[in-house]
């Protein structure tokens, strides 16, 4: 059984219009006992709840901000937005290249939380100024923080509230950090499916490399940098859920897009890879893209590389 993160447990929306519903404490305290998670379960009885048990809506929003406001620094001390310019940078000069779609392109960050992958894409412009930048959450008290830190800090970038398969405006390309974890194998499915089946042209998604080490590396990071036990208890899960290359190149293989991993298991330096992505381009963009990478294309497999692979 897949251990469970407390922040997926104590927010719920309705997945048609994205209506928050409210959130029984004593049930989510059953559901992380009956996973064998005792420190988890202590954590959210803990939790303000009105007088029928439902957890207060508005602590339960003031907590996960201020939990991935201590998170943005994970983002910042790994360089996220380098290393994700470093292979999009590319791949929008392969899709300018390529000539089949006229900008102004869109970059859709799926689950932005705090919108810091988009705003610093915004204060840096590292994409270029023909690259819209969206965020979009299903959580909407971490995306009108967002909105809120980039109206302050002047950025020329949007969030929005809701599900980022359902945007009026198609993406051309989709991005997410620390997303795929979330999902289980049957998700992770759907969510690459629903990617292939928008006129995007590509995605690229960062998540927890799925080392030996990762829960550990997790462990000392988040016991160092995060406050609350939240943030402490779900940093080191996330890590546990990690999916491993062959199980994120076999789901992100759907028809009509060619599924990659840059840095792979094999390829890289486990105590070095934290996170690596897995990028689905249009099968005719992996020749270009290949060549706006130069050297650096060798670090980029298909499932062909990990047939046979060891996990
Ligand atoms: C752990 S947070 C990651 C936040 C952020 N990317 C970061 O690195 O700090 C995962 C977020 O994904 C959001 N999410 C999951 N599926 C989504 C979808 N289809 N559309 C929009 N948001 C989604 C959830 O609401 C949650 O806030």
């Amino acid at each position: 059984m897949r251990q469970l993160e407390i922040s997926d447990l104590i927010t719920a929306v309705d997945p048609r219009d994205g209506r928050r519903l409210p959130v029984a404490r004593d049930e989510v305290v059953r559901q992380l006992r009956e996973g064998g998670d005792e420190p988890a379960a202590r954590i959210v009885a803990g939790l303000p709840a009105d007088r029928d048990g439902t957890l207060d809506p508005d602590a339960v929003d003031r907590l996960l901000v201020g939990v991935h406001t201590e998170l943005q620094r994970l983002s910042e001390e790994l360089r996220i937005g380098d290393r994700l310019v470093h292979l999009l940078g590319p791949l929008f000069d392969a899709i300018r290249a390529d000539g089949g779609r006229p900008g102004p392109y869109r970059l859709v960050d799926v689950g932005c939380g705090l919108g810091y992958l988009v705003r610093w894409l915004a204060a840096t412009g590292a994409l270029g100024p023909d690259v819209e930048l969206v965020g979009v959450d299903l959580n909407a008290a971490l995306v009108g923080e967002a909105d809120r830190l980039a109206r302050t800090e002047g950025l020329d970038c949007r969030f929005v509230h809701g599900n980022a398969f359902e945007l009026p405006e198609a993406a051309t390309v989709y991005v997410s950090t620390g997303v795929l974890h979330h999902f289980g194998a049957d998700a992770l499915g759907e969510f690459f499916r629903a990617q292939a089946a928008s006129p995007a042209l590509a995605f690229c998604h960062f998540d927890i490399a799925a080392t030996g080490l990762a829960p550990v590396g997790a462990w000392v990071f988040h016991r160092a940098r995060m406050r609350h036990p939240l943030g402490r208890h779900d940093g080191v899960v996330s890590a546990m859920r990690a999916h491993p290359d062959e199980v994120l190149l076999r789901a992100a293989a759907v028809p009509g897009m060619r599924a990659l991993v840059y840095e792979p298991r094999g390829l890289s330096n486990p105590f070095c890879t934290t996170l690596r992505p897995v990028i689905g381009v249009r099968p005719e963009l992996e020749a270009p893209l290949r060549r706006a990478l130069g050297r650096r294309a060798r670090r980029l497999v298909g499932p062909e590389h990990l047939v046979g692979a060891a996990r």
